[in-house]
């Protein structure tokens, strides 16, 4: 199987958060598609390792923010390369609150208050059905793409996991590391 051709999909890039009790945490995401626009549904794909996960199952509901195409690097690096087991994501930026009483990033194009109808175990992720609740449009402009994204993290030197695309910036990948995306270990790296 030719796994590039997994990069020739097309996505945007959003923000997921959610809370369970006193825990809170967020995920950046690709796998996010709209399903209905009548009683208008989502669907997300997030892995089971997640904190965020975990907290979706918990409470049932979620936010999603749209990033903009003009995104910091910090905003991606806080919610998509560290978890909240052990961080807290939001002590940095500027957050609103849904419905659902979870926060949403002011700066983002739009954001999404969604409630859980359905989760199906697809293997290392859960594919969350949720039911759209309350929808805004936060700012107008450019929102990300995956391949914006990319562009944007270009690096001369580095190592690209060939299952998701992360890449990981250095010359030497440790022999332990895990891929903060998709958790594959560094066997599943190339040198770029
Ligand atoms: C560009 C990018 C895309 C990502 N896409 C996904 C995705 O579609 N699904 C997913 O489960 N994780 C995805 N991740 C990984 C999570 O954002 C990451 O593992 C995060 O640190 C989990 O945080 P948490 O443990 O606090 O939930 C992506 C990360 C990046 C940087």
């Amino acid at each position: 199987m030719d796994t590039n051709a997994f990069f020739k999909l097309s996505y945007g890039l959003y923000v997921i958060t959610s809370k369970s009790n006193d825990k809170e945490s967020g995920c950046v995401i690709n796998a996010m598609m709209q399903l209905t626009a009548e009683s208008p549904q989502i669907a997300i794909a997030v892995n089971k390792n997640n904190y965020t996960t975990e907290l979706i199952q918990e409470s049932q509901v979620f936010n999603a923010s749209v990033l903009m195409d003009d995104v910091s690097m910090d905003v991606i690096k806080t919610f998509g390369f560290q978890s909240g087991r052990d961080n807290d994501k939001f002590k940095d930026g500027n957050y609103g609150t849904d419905q659902n009483g979870l926060k949403y990033l002011k700066d983002a194009s739009a954001t999404f208050s969604c409630q859980v109808k359905k989760s199906i175990d697809v293997g290392t992720h859960i594919l969350f059905i949720a039911k759209v609740i309350e929808a805004k449009i936060l700012n107008e402009g450019e929102v990300l793409t995956y391949a914006a994204y990319h562009e944007k993290k270009k690096v001369k030197k580095g190592w690209r996991c060939t299952v998701c695309g992360f890449i990981y910036e250095g010359e030497n990948l440790p022999e332990d590391y895990i891929c903060p995306v998709c958790k594959v270990d560094a066997s599943h790296f190339s040198k770029i």
